[in-house]
Parts: C-alpha cells; structure tokens; sequence
C-alpha cells in the first residue's frame, strides 16, 4: 500500500493494549467492545459460501467528459490533422495557410500548405490550443512530430515550433522554441524532444513560416514523453497509474452512449480504431454538442485510443478486457422510430463486427483480424471472455436484434460469455420487461444500470438477495450515487451509500458476477456528467471519494462470501438496524476474513463480532482496521487537496476498545488472519 492508495499504516512497537486486546481474542466469539453492543453480527465460518468471481469490482471508461481525447490519450494538440468538419477547429492562423485534402493519409486527407505572406511583416503561422490549453512541466520532455514536405519545385524549408503562454505580461509569451528544416518533396515524418523550461497548464503550440518557401504540413502532434510505460504517443501516465492502483477484476470500454452514436455514422466502430493512429479517422464524439447548457462542439474521437489500446491496458492493470459492440441501433434516447436503427434482416455487418472481434482478439496470428493485432505488437491473444452486446438498450427493438446476435456467437464462439441489458432502469416497465427477455434467450449475464439518489441506495441494501439464481448472473455494469436537489457533484456522503449498497453486491456474489462504477474519467474543465472516479486537469489527477470506495472493495475481494447476518438476516439498512449495511468475505490466498461495515446514521453504532464454526485453534486475528470517514458530508478530494478525504489503516497492535464503535457516517473494515483454516 502506498499513499496512492490508502493512508499509510501506523504501527507502534509497543502497545500496552495489545495485551488485553489478544486475550480477547482467545475466546471463539470476540466483541470489541466489552459493554453492552447494540448489534450482532454473526459471521459463519463452518464452511465457505458462493466463490467470489475475480472479476467482482472492476472500471467502465467510456470518451465522456474528455475521457479519451484530452484525457487517458496523452496527446496534447486537438485536431492535429485537419480532419474536424471545421478543418481549424483547435487553430489559429495568420498569413498564408491553406487547407489541402490529398495528404498521405487516406482517411484523413486534409493537410496544411504553410506559404509566404508577401510581405516581409507579416507571418504565415499556426496556433494549436490544445485540450483547454496544453499543460507542460518543468524539466519534462515532449515529443514533437509532424509529416511534411516541401512542394515541388522546392529543395526546403523551415519552420519554427515554439511553446507559448497566449495570455501574459512577458515581455515574450513563448518560452520554448526549436527550429527546423523540412526537405524533400516526398512526406516524410520529423520528431524532436524539446524540454520545457516551466510549468505552464495552459500553453499553446505555434509553428511559424520561417523564410520564403513553402511547406506542407500534416498530423502535427505532441506528446509528454513520460507516458505511461513510457510509449510513444502513449497514454497519460497518472491517469494510468489511477487505474492500475485500483486493481481492477474487469474492465468494460468503450461505453456508453458512444458505442451508439447520435446516429449510426458516428457509432464507435472498433475497426476504424485499427492499424497506424494516423489513419484512424475522426469520429463525432455523441457528447460534443448534444446539451446546450454543456456545450463542447470541439469534442471528436481521432481513435488514437482504440481497442488494441483498451486490450493492452486491460492486460495491464490485471483485469479481463470486457468490450461492447453496436447491436444494430442508434442511441435510443436520441432516436426514436425504427428508421434510425439498422433493419433487423440487415445486421450481418454489425453482426460480423463482433465476430471480427472475437477474431481480433482471441485469433491466431494467420487469421484476418489476429494477424493485425499482431502487426500491431501483440501476437499473443488477449484471452477475451465477455462481450458486450448493444450498451444501455432497452425495449423490443433490442431483443429482436440481440436474439440474431446471440444465435450466431452461440454458434461461432460458444465460449463467449454474452452480456445483454436490462435498460436505463434500475426497476420499473423497461426493467421488467427486460430480464425475463434476457433469461429466454438465455445471455450469461445482464447489464444492470443505474444512476439514483441516495434514498434509491438506501432501501437497496437487500436488491439481490432474493434474485433468480437460475437465470443470467448480474453486471452492475455503471452505478452512481446522483445527489438529490442537484447535488450530482461528487462528495463523501454518495460515495458511503454506494458503499452501503456494495455490501449487497458483496453478499450475493454468487449472481453478481461484476460491478463497475460509472463513468471513469472527467476533465475539470469539459465533463459532461458527474460524478465521475478519477478528476484531472492538464496535469493533475484527484481520486474522488468514490474511488477509494471502489479501491477498498477491489482489493479486499476476497475469494468466498460468508454468511454474516443479524439474527439471521443480513445488515442491509433495514428497518431496527440503525442505517447499518454489512458483509463478510474470506480470503482463502491470505487465510483472512474481512468483515465490511458501513454505518450511514448520525450516531455510532457498536457491532458485537461473532465468529461460529471455527475450530479451537483459528481464533481470528485482527490485521487492521480500515475507517473511511468525512465530517463534511459534501466534500470530496481536490486537485489542490488530493488526498484530503483517503481510508485511514490501523495495525492491530493499534486497536483499542473503542474500535467496537463504528463511527457515525463510515465506511469500517476488519481484516483478520485464520490461520489453519480453508
Ligand atoms: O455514463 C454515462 C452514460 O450513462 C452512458 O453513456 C450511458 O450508458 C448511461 O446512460
């Protein structure tokens, strides 16, 4: 554990209560407190419940909120081709620029021809504004490149790259520039690593005419150096880093509404996300210019992160790649009618898609599809196992579609598990239609959403306890506390009642099979929905309350549920349970129980820990105890303040009595060691 993760541990090298604290441990059923406890929970450990699937607690990263572009894409200049429908989209210019469309690029043609002004006081030059500016660091390295040429009848040119400050009292706002020669009339790719001299959060990128001749220029790019794992136009190294430290059991991309697209011309298509990133065309982002009162009509997908990226990455941090493909419809909260959708006779090229993914994915290096994720770099198969179809569809416009899908993957790839939907709702008509439709065409397991305010997570605490245990297993697939009255934002408080709410996913691990928390990634400066797990600006990261939420559960899994219940019935917030929500998993690897407290009342509660089953000599010790508490309900971590709200880990030789208190408004976790037991 690092600071990253959670506070660090305390240990004292003497604790005159270990003492006290150990003998009580001697006896089978150890209370922490030794007066009166309001509550008992009762913690089975004759034998192992339901095996908890190592997939449980994983990340869904859909292109919202800057998510890719602007985000995990580390790439700093935006439309860096010409490519956007507004080919100066994200430039400036000045003197003589004129956009061309035969460039190398075939499916993205446009390029600039950078001429002479005429006039000796006038320059023909080029400004990019990057992602709400483009942020660079003291010390750190950049990697500039770009394709050029000089046009015929010319031998070279030269240009200058300058890194500036666009709005500033220098006395000059660049503060780092190169120069260089472009030659030929052939295209050719120029790179240089420049390092800036400062920190500056919002620059701007220039490339200035220098002399006479004429130049073309064409995929202008920039790139930090330190990417993650250190590739060339890889991805943002914090941001990666977030992920990672999650530990995440699966990984579910690339959306959301995106793999819909306002209309099926801008669906996410995988395929076009294949093979060299300059020829990746550009694709309209479905969150760039649908709500007025969040307006981001520069918002578009280059596919620079595609899904050869999303399988690396997933293979990477440790979790099972989980991709979703278009089942044939356009995004439905913005299409209504059948004429938006494909004709359900006529979805073989959607149909083919997926199994082409399949191929790509999993296929030996002489196959169409596994032969180009060879020449991309990695000839060994990602081992995908799940697969999307369709994201948040609802109604029997899906199942029609879906049922052609599912007959043909049974057929061709029987070892795909098939994850279907159950809508936008969490319960209610969609909902209800949905599942038994799911259980009929039999998908292994159904993609649950739901976006609800804290009452909605409060009577939720039971949700799957009495679920069909014969039918499809559950995806929570995207979750979130919405704050009621408009607080959406994300704070302490949400994040406990999603807490809460897990110790039900915990507790019924044996059909909830997944649950990932949506969405992934927000930029401070263009989000489109809130909340969100991990905030950034152009060069900082902040890991939201949510996040170490998600992280205390992701790396306290566990391998096994066991029973733990109040008189018999769980503690899920119900009725005389005081606002306490509790589960209890053992760790068969580390010979550990972890016991998961949430307490969402104003008070604290005392809860009398009962360990039955066990055998003399495998009385539980305890390992630490983790607390994760607000007093301000409605704060959350900062950019400024990052780690201002993190879980708080306590050693065992720590522990005093009043441990038996779960504090009011906490999220409390007990580790222990039985030794000696499977
Ligand atoms: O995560 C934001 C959106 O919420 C997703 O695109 C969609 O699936 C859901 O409605």
């Amino acid at each position: 554990m690092d600071a990253n993760s959670y506070a660090s541990k305390t240990h004292n090298s003497y604790n005159p209560m270990k003492k006290t604290f150990l003998t009580a441990l001697a006896s089978a059923t150890f209370a922490f407190a030794a007066n009166a406890q309001s509550h008992e929970l009762t913690i089975e450990m004759k034998k192992n419940g339901a095996p908890i699937q190592e997939t449980m607690y994983g990340l869904f990263i859909e292109d919202i909120n800057y998510a890719a572009d602007g985000g995990l894409y580390a790439e700093l200049v935006k439309n860096r081709s010409f490519d956007f429908p507004h080919a100066f989209t994200g430039w400036k210019f000045a003197g003589n620029v004129e956009v061309r469309h035969d460039g190398p690029f075939d499916r993205n043609p446009n390029y600039v021809r950078l001429s002479s002004s005429g006039h000796g006081h006038k320059w023909t030059a080029l400004a990019n504004e990057g992602f709400f500016g483009i942020g660079v660091e003291k010390d750190k390295e950049y990697r500039f490149t770009f394709y050029a040429r000089v046009p015929e009848g010319y031998k070279d040119a030269r240009i200058r790259m300058e890194l500036a400050i666009p709005v500033t009292n220098r006395e000059g706002q660049d503060f780092l520039a190169h120069e260089m020669t472009v030659s030929g009339n052939e295209w050719k790719q120029y790179e240089v690593i420049v390092k800036s001299p400062l920190t500056e959060p919002r620059s701007e990128l220039r490339i200035f005419l220098l002399g006479n001749n004429p130049v073309d220029l064409e995929h202008i790019s920039l790139f930090p150096v330190d990417t993650w794992k250190g590739r060339k136009g890889g991805l943002r190294k914090d941001l990666m880093e977030a992920l990672a430290d999650m530990k995440p059991g699966c990984f579910r991309f690339p959306g959301g509404c995106i793999v819909e697209g306002t209309d099926l011309d801008t669906r996410y298509n995988w395929k076009n996300t294949l093979g060299p990133v300059e020829n990746r065309p550009l694709n309209e982002n479905r969150w760039h210019y649908t709500f007025r009162y969040r307006f981001f009509p520069d918002y578009f997908q280059t596919y620079g992160l595609g899904f050869y990226e999303y399988f690396l990455l997933s293979e990477e941090i440790g979790a099972e790649p989980l991709p979703v493909v278009n089942v044939g419809l356009s995004c439905q909260y913005q299409n209504y009618g059948e004429h938006a959708h494909v004709a359900v006779d006529n979805l073989e090229e959607y149909i083919q898609d997926a199994i082409d993914l399949i191929e790509f994915a999993n296929g030996d290096t002489t196959t169409e599809y596994g032969k180009i994720r060879a020449q991309m770099g990695h000839p060994e198969p990602f081992n995908m196992k799940f697969l999307g179809v369709g994201n948040e569809q609802w109604g029997p416009e899906y199942v029609v579609r879906l049922e052609k899908f599912v007959e043909r993957l049974r057929k061709e790839h029987p070892e795909i598990a098939i994850i279907g939907s159950s809508g936008p709702n969490s319960e209610g008509h969609d909902f209800d239609y949905l599942w038994p439709e799911m259980k009929r065409i039999n998908v292994d397991l159904v993609d649950e959403h739901f976006y609800r305010p804290e009452t909605w997570f409060l009577s939720q605490g039971n949700r799957y306890d009495n679920y069909d245990r014969k039918g499809p297993k559950v995806f929570a697939g995207e979750y979130a506390c919405h704050g009621a009255n408009g607080r959406k934002w994300n704070h302490f408080n949400a994040s406990l009642l999603e807490a809460a709410f897990m110790t039900n996913l915990e507790r019924n691990a044996d059909i909830v099979h997944m649950a990932t928390y949506a969405p992934l990634f927000a930029h401070v400066d263009g989000w489109q929905w809130r909340p969100d797990l991990i905030w950034y600006d152009n060069l900082r990261s902040v890991r939201s309350c949510s996040y170490y939420v998600q992280q205390m559960y992701a790396h306290n899994t566990g391998t096994h549920v066991l029973r733990a219940t109040e008189a018999g019935t769980p503690l899920a917030g119900n009725d005389g349970q005081d606002g306490l929500f509790a589960s209890a998993v053992w760790d068969a690897n580390k010979k550990e129980v972890i016991v998961k407290v949430i307490n969402v009342s104003e008070q604290p509660q005392e809860v009398k820990l009962t360990f039955t089953g066990l055998k003399k000599n495998q009385q539980p010790q305890l390992v630490d105890v983790t607390t994760y508490h607000s007093d301000d309900l409605y704060a959350d971590n900062t950019l400024d303040n990052p780690t201002a709200i993190v879980p708080q880990v306590k050693s065992a030789e720590n522990v005093t009595l009043d441990v038996a208190n779960v504090p009011a408004k906490t999220f409390a976790m007990y580790r222990f060691k039985v030794e000696g037991r499977k």
